[in-house]
């Protein structure tokens, strides 16, 4: 019964969640949940972007350009949703920043990203 219930509320949930992407495309993809990204972001990122997503990850020592510091508001100026699901997924060529296309699926990347907006330097 209260599974029922919570089913509901999840598929009224998801419908107004669908209805605000449509209407606020441009404020942000459908929201990733941070919870499921952190680990995703420890299996696949922290190697490069380091447990704190500060760009220190234990192969990140000597590397160009660095991995990028989430951490840091001036390192992510500029850089909105878009760019990072575009990144995260064709990656940056000419750097050590690959793809993921074939790794994650794309909800995948959804969670990644809502878990990389938690580190602080991302702003809406
Ligand atoms: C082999 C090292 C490496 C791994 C692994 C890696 N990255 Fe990166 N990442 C980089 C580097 C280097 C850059 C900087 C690229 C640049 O300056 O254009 C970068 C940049 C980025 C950026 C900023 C891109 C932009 O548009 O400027 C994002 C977002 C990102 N990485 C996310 C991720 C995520 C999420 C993962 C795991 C799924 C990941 N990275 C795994 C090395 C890595």
């Amino acid at each position: 019964m209260l599974k029922g219930v919570k089913f509901t509320l999840f598929t009224v949930a998801s419908a107004a969640a669908v209805f605000s992407f449509a209407f606020f495309a441009t404020q942000s993809w459908a929201a990733g949940d941070a919870a499921k990204g952190e680990k995703i972001f420890k299996a696949n990122c922290v190697v490069c972007h380091g447990e704190k997503g500060n760009g220190q990850g234990p192969a990140a020592a000597g590397m160009t350009p660095s991995p990028r510091n989430f951490t840091s508001a001036t390192e992510m100026k500029g850089i909105d949703e878009a760019r990072l699901h575009k990144s995260i997924t064709e990656g940056r060529p000419g750097t050590p920043m690959v793809s993921f296309a074939k790794t994650l699926k794309a909800g995948d990347i959804d969670d990644v990203i809502a878990y990389i907006e938690k580190f602080g330097g991302y702003k809406k």
